[in-house]
């Protein structure tokens, strides 16, 4: 379509019903506890946060999400693992976009209703703002609240960036927060926008004095793939069972 930022399986688009916000996208993991730090950033995960360089344990109102991809497998792109923490009185999202100023942003929503943790997804038409549900496909999800603060951690399959960027992994990463009406997700207030990254880089954020901010391609996508543990690696059989249940 427009501006295919995530190549779904096919069984998952027949799934999608005009109307009806279904939950069969989605799936919940209950066995971990959400723990989201600083350790391995620019190393083993990508991070981008507000303010620069805060960090989530130690700061409730840093607004932080870090990126870990595995390998690429064509022709469906790679898995990213993601944590993220900040505090909303509605929700804080992580949004991926090929191109903030066109077609849309993947929304990835973790909020709270009545002290309990939700997780949505929705797409946000980076013309007009308006954000729209959407099912996204997402794993392993797992979220805490304390009042107004958020953790969450989840799974993307899928990912892939190709058809509008020279790279499948280059994407703007955007973090924001919004509220939660009647469980809609409501308009997403950017409080970071990194600009495009290399999101299989941990390092294509750290900045050097030689590179510029906008150096996001090539070679570095060996640092990621050399870690054996990676948080989604479990996945496979899940998504298998996944896509037939569709
Ligand atoms: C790509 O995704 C489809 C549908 O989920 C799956 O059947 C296939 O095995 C995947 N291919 C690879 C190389 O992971
Ligand atoms: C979550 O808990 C339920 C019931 O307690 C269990 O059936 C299910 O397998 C668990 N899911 C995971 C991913 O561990
Ligand atoms: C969270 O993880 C860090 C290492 O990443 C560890 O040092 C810390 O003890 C963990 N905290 C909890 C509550 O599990
Ligand atoms: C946490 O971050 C906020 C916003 O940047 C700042 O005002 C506050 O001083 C920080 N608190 C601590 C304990 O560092
Ligand atoms: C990304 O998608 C394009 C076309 O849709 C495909 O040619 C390419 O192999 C995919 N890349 C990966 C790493 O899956
Ligand atoms: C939240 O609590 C209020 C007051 O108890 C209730 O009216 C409302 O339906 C609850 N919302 C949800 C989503 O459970
Ligand atoms: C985004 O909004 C604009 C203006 O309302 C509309 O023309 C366009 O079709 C929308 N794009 C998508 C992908 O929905």
């Amino acid at each position: 379509m427009e501006r295919g930022l995530i190549l779904l399986a096919a069984a998952l688009m027949i799934n999608v019903a005009p109307a009806v916000q279904g939950t069969s996208h989605l799936s919940f993991a209950n066995n971990t506890q959400v723990n989201i730090t600083r350790d391995g950033c620019g190393v083993t995960k990508l991070c981008v946060e507000t303010p620069d360089a805060c960090d989530p344990a130690a700061n409730t109102s840093c607004l932080f999400v870090s990126l870990m991809t595995s390998a690429m497998m064509a022709p469906n792109g790679t898995k990213v693992a993601v944590e993220l923490s900040g505090e909303s009185m509605g929700y804080i999202a992580l949004g991926l976009t090929a191109d903030p100023t066109m077609g849309i942003t993947l929304l990835f929503v973790c909020g709270h209703t009545n002290g309990s943790f939700t997780f949505q997804t929705a797409n946000r038409n980076n013309t007009d703002s308006m954000v729209s549900p959407a099912e996204t496909m997402v794993q392993e999800i797992q979220g805490k609240v304390e009042g107004n603060r958020i953790m969450c951690e989840f799974c993307i399959p899928n990912v892939n960036a190709s058809q509008t960027r020279t790279t499948d992994t280059t994407f703007s990463v955007l973090l924001g927060t919004g509220v939660l009406t009647g469980g809609n997700v409501g308009a997403f207030t950017v409080s970071r926008d990194s600009g495009p990254l290399n999101i299989a880089d941990p390092a294509s954020n750290v900045m050097s004095a030689t590179a510029s901010p906008n150096t996001t391609t090539d070679a570095t996508m060996t640092t990621s793939s050399s870690g054996s543990l990676h948080p989604c690696a479990v996945l496979s059989l899940l998504s298998l069972f996944a896509v037939v249940r569709l």
